[in-house]
Formats: C-alpha cells, structure tokens, sequence
C-alpha cells in the first residue's frame, strides 16, 4: 500500500458519536508508560497466580526480558478451573460448527472435563513438564482440546496450520523436539476430505523424535495405524476414564507456552517462543482492551488456530475472559457464499473478527447474499492479519456494520503475542478513519524510523519500531537466541523491528503500509519470499529462482516466481505444472505461485545479488530507476518478454 492516496482527513464518527476526545486512552496510555511496573502489577490481578511474582519486570539481560519472574501459574487453571468454580461452569465455553453444519458445544465445565481426560492421556504417554507436542489438525474441538491439555501437564505446544504440507510439517516437528504428535484421520475442505494422516505419516518417516502419534477420528476415512506409535484419540480418553482429573502443573511465568514457527527472511521458519505469564497478562488485557467482550457476547475469530491469531483469540484470551467464542471448521464459501452469514444469524455472534482478504473477497460475492441475513446481533466488527484498504474498511462499515459499528483493525504479529496498534473499544473510542488502526496499545512506544534511525515527520514513509517493552513480547526463537537478537534488535540497539512500514498522521494516528523486507502477506498468511525459493531451487529442473509479492484486489498479494531452468531442461507448461506441484508438497498450497516465468537469466548486480527491485518494476510497470549496477542488461529484456505470458497466467 502506498501513503500518497490515504484519507489522512476522514474522520468516522460511528453512530454520529462527537464525544470522545482520546482523553482517557491517553491518559491511560500515559500511566503505563510513566509507570509500567505500577501498571501492570495491577493488571496482573486479573489472573490467578499460584505464587505472585518477584519482579513485574526483569530487564537485567536485554532483549530477553522476563515478564512476572518468579510468579507460578497454569494458564488452564486460568482459562478453565476457576471458571468451573464460579458461576461461570455452565456457561458456554465454545460453540462449534462443522464444515457439514454439525453443531458442538461445550460449557466450561464440560471442555474442563475434555482438556482433563487428554491431559490424563499425555501423561500416561510419558509427557512431562518441557515435553514438545506437536499439533497438526483441522478446526476441530479436539485442536483447543490439545493445546489446553497440554499446557495443564507443563508441555509446549507446536501447532502446525493443517494446510502445511508433510515436508514443512516433519521440518517444524524436528526443529521443535516434539516426542507426541496429534492428528486427524483427516479433515474436510468444500466437501472433500484431506487425507492429512497421510501427510502425517510422510512426515513421521522422517521425525526420530516422535514416540506417539494420537489420531482423532474425524472423517472416518481408512488410515494406516502404525502397533505400538499410533492410538485413537476416543480410545486413549477412554482408557484415561470419565473423571479423570489432573493437577494443573505450576508453571513459572517464564516457562515456555508454546513455539509458533513463522515465516522471516530466511529459508528457515522461526521458531517464535512465547512465555506463561506475560503472554496470558497481554492476551487477557489486549481482548479486553480492543473489544471489551460481555457476559452475553458470541465472539467469532475467524482465524485458525494454526496460526497467532487463532492462539491468542481462539483460544487464551477468551477462556481467561471466561466469554463465549464461536469456531468454524470450513471455508466461508462452502456450500453457498453467505454461509458466514447464515453461522452470524444461526447462532447470534455478536463480535465478528476476520481479515480484509475475507472482507474483499465478500465485496466480490455482492451484497444480496449478506441482506437476505439478519445480522442484527452483530455489535463490533474487527480486522487483522494485514493493511486493509480504506474501501474494503468502507464496505464492512456500510455494508455489514449498517453504518453502525465500529471497526477495529487491530495491528500485530506472531511475535507480539496480541493486539500492538488498535482502537480500544474497551478504553475508549477514539474517531475512526478508514484503513489507520489508530493509535498504539498502552506499553507500546511505536515510533517510525528512517533508514538512520531517526523519527521520521508526519505523512513520511518508515519503519516501525517498538521503543518500549510489553508483557506479551516474543521471549526468544526457539534454540536461536542469536537469530532472535539479530533479527528484532539487531537494526537498532534494544529497539523492537517490525519489519513494517508504517505513517504516522497529523493527529497521531498509525497506517501500516505492508512488510518492509522480503516476506508476503498472502490472504493474510505470512510467507518468505526465500523459503519458495528454496524450495523452487529444490526442483531439479531449476537452478536459481527469484520469488515477489504482486499486488491483488483480494488477497493483498501473491507470490510471483521467476525461475532460471538448469541448461538441459526447456521450459513447457507441464513442467510448470510440476513446479507448482513441488511447491504444494514442500511448504502447501498456500504458496502456490500465482504466476511463474520461466527466464534465462535473472538480472543481478555485478556482485552477483539478484536485483529484485528491478523484477518488480517489470512485473508491475513501474519506471525502472538506476539501473547502473546490472551485470547484464539483456536480463531485462528477457524478463520483460515474460510480461504477457505472466498476465495471462494471473487472470487465470
Ligand atoms: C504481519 C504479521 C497478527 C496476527 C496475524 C498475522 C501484517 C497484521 C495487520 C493490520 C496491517 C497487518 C503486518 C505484520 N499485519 N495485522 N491490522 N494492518 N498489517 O500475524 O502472520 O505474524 O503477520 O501481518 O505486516 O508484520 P503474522
């Protein structure tokens, strides 16, 4: 997204509401950032701490800040027993739809009992405190299920998105040390069934590590169960029996919770490894903050739990609040496009929370499919996972907000652990304007840098960094703490790098403008450019590959290859075919490359780099600039002779 065309001026009063002056979010802002020790030992009450801790805060070893040290806790206690012991017990916990249109609830005391009776079968498995889980399930109850049984035994889990293919899933599976994994014998896609105990099993040829393998029966479609490593999920509950109980283990605010691997700048997927204590703190109070959910609210992320978003407000955030989340296993076209709408007026959702790729993807199906809906339960609307455009942010105001709801596009990323920049419905709501997320969160020092680190002036182009420190920061990547410091601290000292772009306006509010360095947002996943290299390069037909984002009206990007054949091999459409297949099958389908061509020469500097600010100015039109440094100036001809071949293959 480019700055020039923003509606720095457009100010949305929602419901014509001229009051709010941004007095209180300010002064709340102010007290956590003049005191934040103060701030959030009073937070911090809004859990249950076994044993409080020593230190809010300590900051003896820069950037591995540890939040609560010396607090215990189980974040299960939090998200289920002390619920079960209020009023709370019957209470709805989740509602869960089926991609068949099957309905599931649980109350508190009903996905206590569940997360019990898993949590006794990984430990009678041998699981113990530190024990890596590995996750690879559909959105089915059983995926929360796993991850709260095991947190309750100390474990740490690593779930791994259903759509990741076998080679990705056996590579985060090793890197993490996982000795269990939890599967499905499949899952449903518009209809079909996704043998993902398959892709299982390819994995497991290759992981030493894993010991067990825990299948949840979903489809009822024939799988290979391996005597003695594989066991049915229904049969390990019930051999661990109806009441079974077991303790939540006391945990250390810093022990690890969970690793998420996520896409960088690297062929490798990081590691991102979040704590106990402060991940749960900012968790409870960025939810609460940004959307206040009540007694009587349905909340309904949309995001898998495969991913930050699904982890944080799928799952930890909601069961600490002790509110009512709704989840859904299918996609939201299947079996008819207003089945998003059918789920909102079926169950009453009040709090409606998805990406702006779902947003425009709707603009695309038309309004008539949404009116033939009454919507009427819907109260807030949210966004994430990307920079939402102000028309897409215009059409879910209008269109499904009535005019009527506040939209709150919440900025953050798999290492924030919960909302950075948001508006805070839950403090107070300042003016909106379409496509800014407003102001930072209270902790968060936001600051836009130019190339010398220096504070930028309004309406100018920068990185965004983090100045301050807040409880839900990444605590290291996994078994790279090197990795870790170099890549969010390394740019400048003991500043947070975001790797986005983002302005600031003359009333202070932030608009993030996309990634900064060489990874995608594609429909709101995140990818590296590098790691579909790799894997392109990986294909024995190609000897070097070129990957970029190039902008689309619905997913915000998509990947574009360019691919340099090894001199034997001649280019043809079967063999494109294949590339996009071994894409598919080394990381999944959703890296499939909108476009490949297939070039011979890819233009470099003369030392040798890849001039990918050139590839972009061909794929996209846009003036070439200096291109003194090439080593060979016919690369680009060549490149430019891809161009229609290249158009044809995305309008596909
Ligand atoms: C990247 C992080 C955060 C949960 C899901 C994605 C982009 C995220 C927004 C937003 C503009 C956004 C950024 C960020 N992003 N939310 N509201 N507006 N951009 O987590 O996969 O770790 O990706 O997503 O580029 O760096 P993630």
């Amino acid at each position: 997204m480019s700055e020039a065309n923003l509606p720095f001026n457009e100010k949305v009063y929602v419901n014509k509401d001229k009051s709010s002056t941004g007095e209180k979010l300010k002064q709340e802002w102010e007290k956590s950032i003049n005191n934040p020790l103060k701030f959030w030992a009073e937070k911090a009450k809004a859990i249950d701490w076994f044993k409080t801790w020593d230190r809010v805060l300590d900051d003896s070893n820069p950037p591995f800040y540890k939040w609560f040290s010396g607090g215990v806790l189980n974040i299960t206690y939090n998200a289920l027993d002390r619920h079960v012991k209020s009023k709370k017990k019957n209470k709805l916990a989740y509602i869960w739809e089926g991609e068949r249109g099957e309905v599931k609830t649980y109350t508190y005391y009903q996905l206590y009992r569940e997360v019990n009776k898993f949590a006794k079968a990984l430990k009678d498995f041998g699981l113990k405190k530190g024990d890596r889980v590995a996750v690879y399930l559909p959105m089915i109850p059983e995926l929360p299920i796993t991850l709260l049984a095991t947190v309750r035994l100390g474990g740490v889990h690593t779930v791994v998105f259903s759509g990741f293919s076998a080679e990705a899933l056996a590579d985060r599976i090793n890197d993490s040390g996982a000795k269990i994994l939890v599967t499905a014998d499949g899952s449903y896609r518009r209809g079909k069934i996704v043998p993902i105990k398959n892709n299982a099993d390819q994995a497991l040829q290759n992981t030493p590590n894993i010991e067990k393998v825990i299948v949840v029966k979903r489809t009822g479609k024939e799988v290979t169960m391996k005597e003695g490593r594989d066991h049915w999920y229904h049969e390990t509950l019930t051999n661990a029996g109806a009441s079974a109980y077991v303790e939540p283990e006391p945990m250390q605010a810093t022990d690890p919770l969970f690793i998420l691997y996520t896409s960088g700048t690297t062929g490798k997927p990081k590691g991102v490894q979040h704590g106990t204590g402060g991940y749960l703190v900012w968790a409870y109070w960025t939810l609460k903050w940004g959307f206040n959910p009540n007694e009587e609210d349905i909340w309904w992320c949309t995001a898998d739990i495969g991913w930050i978003t699904g982890h944080t407000y799928n799952v930890y955030a909601p069961l600490s609040l002790g509110i009512t989340s709704l989840f859904f296993e299918g996609t939201p076209d299947y079996p008819a496009k207003d089945r998003w709408w059918n789920i909102i007026e079926k169950h009453g959702v009040t709090i409606l929370y998805t990406t702006p790729t779902a947003v425009r993807m709707f603009m695309k199906f038309g309004e008539e499919l949404i009116n033939k809906h009454n919507l009427s339960t819907l109260r807030l609307l949210g966004t994430v996972g990307e920079p939402i455009n102000p028309e897409a942010w215009k059409w879910y105001y209008n269109v499904i907000g009535k005019k009527k709801l506040p939209i709150i596009d919440t900025w953050w990323q798999t290492e924030t652990g919960g909302y950075m920049i948001a508006p805070l419905a839950g403090i107070e709501l300042v003016p909106l304007k379409p496509g800014s997320a407003t102001y930072p969160l209270p902790s968060i020092k936001a600051e836009v840098y130019n190339e010398k680190g220096e504070t930028v002036d309004v309406g100018v182009k920068g990185f965004l960094v983090v100045k301050s420190q807040w409880p839900g920061m990444l605590q290291t990547l996994w078994k790279d703490p090197e990795r870790f410091k170099q890549t969010y601290f390394g740019r400048w000292p003991n500043i947070y790098y975001t790797g986005d772009y983002a302005v600031k306006d003359q009333d202070g509010y932030l608009w993030l403008l996309g990634r900064a360095d060489e990874v995608l947002k594609v429909a709101g996943h995140r990818l590296g450019t590098v790691e579909i290299e790799s894997a392109l390069v990986s294909h024995p037909a190609v000897s070097e590959a070129a990957v970029l984002g190039k902008e689309d009206p619905v997913k915000g990007e998509v990947p574009v290859a360019f691919v340099v054949l090894r001199s034997d091999i001649s280019p043809s459409e079967e063999l494109r075919l294949d590339l996009i297949k071994h894409i598919r099958t080394t990381i999944g389908p959703i890296a499939t490359p909108a476009a490949i061509a297939m070039v011979k020469r890819l233009p470099k500097t003369r030392s040798g780099k890849i001039m990918r600010r050139l590839l972009k100015a061909i794929l996209t039109g846009a003036p070439l600039g200096d291109i003194s440094t090439i080593e060979d100036e016919a690369s680009i001809e060549d490149i430019k002779a891809t161009y229609e071949d290249l158009k044809r293959q995305l309008e596909k």
